[in-house]
């Protein structure tokens, strides 16, 4: 694992679209794995601002609400069209979400891994983290080894995606059908990015502490090829933080991005 500490979230965001944009430059036909979230957000505007093109690529969400067909606006694949697809030249046949309106959610499941499967696995896989520590929708107790199923949501999950639903923790739905933690840790690829003072707590605990299902995002310890990308505000917790600003100083590889560290 890499941890890269950036002095503020506009860069944090800027190198994570960079990274992005760099991944699709190298191999056009890329598998990428996208994230939902207020984080990413700024991430997808600047890669909609430097016009990277889509064409060739294929797309996994991580996850989708149950329960929420795709045109409500509050869904994941809402989300995705106001904020990525319809900015991007990308041929929608190849974007991919959980369905999370099956009335078999199992067999839906299944298809999914079978479909990200097919498309020969995904290369680049997009994180954010939740307080609850989560990756995808995989909340406390997700099984490290864990595939594409429905999960209950935490009520800290709900009160944190409250904002999309009129602020009513209530309102946000009991279920999503997410990617597991097997499925994430699959990727050949993972960038997770965290900004702010909410996220402190858990990026530490998933970074420097032990390797647990209670912090499903702690599975990125397992990972052969991780990048954490934070601002300061989101680094504030971690220990050893002088030793991976070292790292970062002496990389070569990190030298064509020093203007965002
Ligand atoms: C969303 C997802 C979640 C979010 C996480 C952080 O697709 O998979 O794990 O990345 O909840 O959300 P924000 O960025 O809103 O704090």
């Amino acid at each position: 694992m890499e941890v890269v500490i950036c002095p503020e979230r506009s860069k944090a965001t800027a190198l994570t679209a960079r990274l992005m944009a760099d991944r699709i430059a190298a191999d056009p036909g890329i598998v990428l794995g996208l994230a939902t979230g207020r984080t990413m957000e700024e991430v997808y505007a600047r890669v909609v601002e430097a016009g990277v093109d889509f064409s060739a690529c294929t797309t996994f969400n991580l996850d989708e609400y149950v329960g929420l067909p795709p045109d409500d606006p509050r869904s994941y694949a809402a989300y995705m069209r106001k904020h990525l697809f319809d900015h991007v030249t990308i041929d929608p046949a190849h974007t991919h979400l959980p369905d999370g309106m099956s009335d078999d959610l199992k067999a839906a499941a299944l298809i999914y891994e079978r479909t990200i499967a097919d498309a020969g696995g995904i290369d680049l896989q997009l994180l954010g983290i939740g307080v609850s520590g989560h990756i995808g929708f995989n909340e406390p107790l997700s099984a490290l080894r864990s595939r594409t199923r429905d999960k209950i949501l935490t009520p800290t999950t709900r009160e944190q995606n409250a904002g999309m639903f009129g602020g009513d923790a209530t309102a946000v739905p009991k279920r999503a059908l997410t990617m597991g933690v097997g499925t994430i840790l699959d990727s050949r690829e993972l960038v997770l990015l965290a900004c702010g003072t909410a996220k402190a707590q858990v990026v530490a605990r998933a970074v420097e502490g032990p390797l647990t299902s209670r912090i499903s995002a702690s599975a990125i310890q397992l990972h052969r090829s991780c990048k954490v990308i934070l601002d300061e505000e989101a680094a504030a917790a971690l220990q050893d933080r002088d030793y991976y600003d070292f790292v970062c100083r002496n990389e070569e590889k990190w030298d064509p991005y020093r203007r965002y560290l």
